[in-house]
């Protein structure tokens, strides 16, 4: 199933505006459901950080997913859209006392630890509202995930999580604090990982860290593998549901789980990206000497992937009724030179009025729009939203 565009509802909107297409979203988590059915001890929460239109979190939260959130601002998004706040759990190398707070109060599933000093911050704040906190060790595996450098997180040079050779002497640490519960250990080696056996290392690296901390008198009830699975940004419609089995597969078979222990999933853009579109109208072509431009009314505020991580996302005219085919540069009206969505790429010939998806931007679209330039931030709208009578 691909996205349809309901291009007449799409004459009302001012652009650019996001589109998010609620009946591919949900054939999405429906797949999810079916690939994870036989397993009670898989638990997925979707990584909210990825798009926090509150349609979308309260479909997520309705299909029965909990939420993985990295701020305290996600934690109230998540807990506003229904998500129970025992199957929160909420990560981040730098987290807020308010934060902290807000977590212990709601009593969230868990916080995902980055470092000792954080950890001692948790249980005093635990203490002084009389609770114990549910903690999961982050540990930093150092497993390539083969992706963009910016994306890169679980390898020993970055600053996420502890250093596994620091891990035994942290859950001893965790294990002798009255305020903290240790619950796990938490994982995450990157995102947009196209090849699932990228996460057979990560596995191996867990089996390894489980005997270890058994051998030492360690048992835990649970463990978080983090997210990352990618999508195909190439082929949106050939692919609009990733590869969910084959992903659950290599953790069935690859990670030798504990009777009883429950395996957590923080999944994001693989749960939201296909169903999301970047829309935008073409403000003007413009003919240059050696090229042709596409000028857009979106810009890298809109839509920053491409900016910032050399990021492609399918460029489509939704209504050029052109049968003729040109090449443009199609860019934004920033005025920096980076502001480029895609280079010497033939589309039909395209008109001042078009409007264009710029595909595949459910993920880590909106949430990362800015106000650079006094430009107000692009709206997002789900189908029930433009077509309340669709379904
Ligand atoms: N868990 C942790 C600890 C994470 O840091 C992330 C993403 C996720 C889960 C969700 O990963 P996913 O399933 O979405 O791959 N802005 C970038 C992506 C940054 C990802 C940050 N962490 C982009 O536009 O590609």
């Amino acid at each position: 199933m691909s996205t349809e565009f309901p291009i007449g509802a799409f004459q009302h909107v001012a652009t650019p505006f996001y589109y998010y297409d609620t009946a591919l979203l949900r054939a999405t988590l429906a797949e999810i459901k079916r690939a994870t059915a036989d397993d009670a001890a898989f638990h997925v929460h979707y990584a909210v950080k990825a798009n926090v239109n509150p349609t979308l979190l309260r479909l997520i939260a309705e299909a029965g997913f909990g939420a993985d959130c990295v701020s305290g601002g996600e934690v109230k998004a998540a807990m506003a859209a229904g998500f129970p706040a025992d199957q929160i759990v909420f990560a981040g190398v730098g987290k807020s006392d308010w934060e902290i707070r807000l977590g212990i109060e709601a009593g969230i599933h868990s916080f995902n630890v980055e470092s000792m000093p954080e950890l001692a911050v948790i249980n005093d704040l635990a203490l002084r509202a009389g609770r114990r906190a549910r903690v999961a060790l982050r540990i930093n595996p150092n497993v390539d995930a083969h992706t963009h450098a910016n994306i890169t997180t679980g390898l020993n040079e970055n600053k996420f999580g502890l250093a596994m050779e620091d891990m035994e002497a942290a859950a001893k640490e965790a294990g002798s604090l009255p305020g903290i519960e240790l619950v796990g250990l938490h994982f995450h080696i990157g995102s947009q990982i196209e090849d699932v056996e990228t996460f057979v290392p990560l596995c191996e690296r867990i089996n390894d860290l489980q005997q270890r901390l058994e051998a030492a008198g360690i048992s835990l009830p649970s463990l978080n593998v983090g997210g990352g699975l990618g999508i195909d940004y190439r082929n949106p419609d050939e692919h609009p549901v990733p590869d969910f089995a084959g992903y659950f597969e290599v953790f069935r078979r690859h990670l030798h789980l504990r009777p009883g222990q429950s395996l957590h999933f923080e999944l994001g853009r693989s749960v939201v990206g296909q169903c999301g579109s970047l829309v935008s109208r073409v403000l003007y072509v413009k003919e240059g000497h050696q090229k042709k431009f596409l000028i857009l009314d979106a810009g890298f505020t809109d839509l920053v992937r491409p900016a910032l991580y050399q990021a492609h996302h399918e460029i489509e005219n939704l209504t050029s009724r052109e049968s003729r085919k040109e090449t443009y540069d199609v860019v934004g009206p920033i005025c920096e030179s980076s502001d480029v969505f895609a280079h010497g790429l033939t589309l039909p010939a395209g008109h001042r009025g078009d409007l264009v998806a710029l595909r595949s931007a459910g993920a880590y679209g909106e949430v990362m729009a800015s106000s650079y330039n006094c430009r107000p931030l692009p709206k997002g709208y789900t189908t029930e939203d433009l077509c309340p009578d669709a379904e």
